[in-house]
């Protein structure tokens, strides 16, 4: 079993949206997710009850405190974290996952959130990348902005790899409402999104695409 984590205290920084596509990419790859939804809020799994039948299954679960009982089939997990996560509840968090991927929006007020969770993280919980893998994602990125350069000036200061950037886009939302990922949209305007993943999915272990392998058949 994969524990892949997405996780962000601060608000609205991409962590559901991250973990929904990222749910939504393994299973069209056959692989069988679990997509654990920790935050009160229950966006990831409001998405899954938007996901149509005919879509590749995803098992959707609710974990708000404790441990969630997987269920023993499923090979990939990803979690779906909440905001302001309180200091003992971030290290039960952190303690299930083998894969962190942290969404930063290139904002000062995200960056230094983002700074201080990174100090909590590395320092207080001692995670160290030879125990877990640690990324980090920018999200809503606009490359030639000054927040985005000023986010990549403080990634480089960091042990922690900036592995993608994710553009603004409407696919993210058209697929949400949809209960779909951007790798199940059809249609060419998509391919700059799916582009941009394509590093986070080559750090994560997968080399062939499933929007790749679907392209010929369904879509
Ligand atoms: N790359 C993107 N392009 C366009 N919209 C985006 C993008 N990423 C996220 N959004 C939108 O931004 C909003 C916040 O994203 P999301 O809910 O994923 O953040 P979150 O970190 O899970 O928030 P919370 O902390 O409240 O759980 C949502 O409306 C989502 O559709
Ligand atoms: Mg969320």
């Amino acid at each position: 079993m994969r524990h892949i984590m997405v996780i962000n205290p601060k608000g609205g920084s991409g962590k559901s949206t991250l973990a929904s596509n990222l749910a939504g990419y393994y299973a069209c790859f056959g692989v069988k997710v679990a997509l654990v939804d920790m935050d009160q809020q229950k966006t990831s799994l409001s998405w899954l009850r938007a996901r149509p039948a005919d879509r590749a299954a995803i098992f959707g679960l609710a974990a708000t405190s404790g441990q969630p009982i997987l269920p023993s089939e499923a090979e990939y997990i990803i979690y779906d974290t909440p905001a302001a996560i309180e200091t003992q509840a971030l290290r039960e968090y952190l303690a299930l996952a083998d894969t962190i991927i942290i969404p930063v929006l290139p904002s000062p007020i995200d960056i230094r959130a983002a700074s201080f969770f990174i100090y909590q993280l590395l320092l207080k919980n001692r995670i160290t990348s030879e125990d877990k893998r640690i990324a980090l994602i920018a999200n809503r990125a606009k490359l030639r902005s000054v927040a985005y350069k000023a986010l990549t000036r403080f990634t480089d200061t960091l042990k922690i790899p900036l592995i993608t950037s994710l553009r603004d886009s409407r696919n993210y939302l058209l697929s949400a409402q949809q209960g779909l990922s951007i790798f199940e949209l059809p249609g060419t305007g998509v391919l700059v999104d799916i582009e941009q993943w394509q590093p986070l999915l080559d750090w994560l272990g997968k080399t062939e695409s499933p929007w790749q392998t679907q392209q010929g058949t369904q879509r």
